[in-house]
């Protein structure tokens, strides 16, 4: 009978080295994926920041007329838009190194919504943050966690100033059943998301803003991945968005 148990432990110890050479090939490709992407957005940019100060000096011109004014306002907004996906395709090969440390959730969504409403030029309320346990940890890379909550936030920002007038957004934190691994839920009450564009919003450059690179909700479900958590979509009873991430047990150490 032992001899069997040890097979079957054999078995298993196999199975986790194929996964984890797995995983190192996946990080080698992804290094080297995102060492060209970046030298390719960073070549971009200057080219584009010219184009783009080019069309601010035209527009600033006396003589434009109404026709021309409009293609001003293409060139502006078409340069800020290719400018966010390079910025994004930036952080997406930053990606690749991920350090996760032991962080206390509430202190850092504190730290955290202080800079993002600054930012954004937004007062407190449109925050409501709910951490329970209030001494929650989580164990995560601290760029890529403000990366991601960044994202989400201003979607749920954007969606429910859309629908309502009123941006808002809900943070909620709590732990799983298992009472092991810790969630934090990004809420909005905006129009909610259809279940023909559910399938493909985590899809890389998938948008229906014209003004959105689609990269957002992608970057987000890639960070997430790289620290050992989840990202999910849920519709929220009565309408809106609910973003779920699920954190690994941060007791676990990272492989
Ligand atoms: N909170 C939300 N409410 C409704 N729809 C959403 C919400 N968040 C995301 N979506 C949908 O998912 C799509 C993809 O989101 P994602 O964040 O990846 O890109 P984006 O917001 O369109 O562009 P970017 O993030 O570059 O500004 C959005 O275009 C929108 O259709
Ligand atoms: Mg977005």
């Amino acid at each position: 009978m032992p001899r069997v148990g040890a097979r079957v432990v054999l078995a298993y110890s196999g199975g986790l080295d194929t996964s984890a050479m797995a995983q190192q090939a996946q990080q080698l490709q992804l290094a080297s994926l995102g060492r060209l992407t970046a030298s390719i957005a960073h070549e971009i940019r200057n080219p584009l920041g010219a184009i783009s100060h080019a069309g601010q000096l035209l527009a600033e011109s006396p003589n434009l007329d109404d026709h021309d004014s409009r293609l001003t306002r293409i060139i502006t907004g078409q340069s800020q838009r290719m400018n966010a996906i390079i910025e994004n395709v930036l952080q997406l090969g930053r990606r690749t190194q991920t350090s996760p440390e032991l962080i206390g959730l509430q202190a850092f969504l504190t730290d955290f919504l202080r800079e993002f409403l600054q930012q954004q030029r937004l007062p407190a309320e449109v925050v409501a943050v709910r951490i329970e346990p209030e001494n929650m940890q989580i164990r995560f890379d601290l760029t890529h966690l403000r990366q991601i909550l960044t994202n989400l936030c201003d979607n749920a920002l954007r969606h429910s100033r859309a629908s309502s007038g009123n941006p808002r957004v809900e943070l909620l934190g709590g732990l799983g059943l298992d009472r092991n691994r810790p969630y934090l839920d990004v809420c909005d009450h905006g129009e909610g998301i259809d279940a023909d564009t559910v399938a493909h919003i985590f899809e890389p450059f998938y948008t229906t803003s014209a003004a959105g690179s689609g990269l957002g909700l992608y970057i987000s479900r890639e960070l997430a991945e790289a620290n050992q958590a989840h990202l999910h979509y849920a519709p929220m009873p009565g309408g809106g968005s609910c973003f779920r991430l699920s954190f690994q047990d941060p007791r676990r150490q990272m492989q």
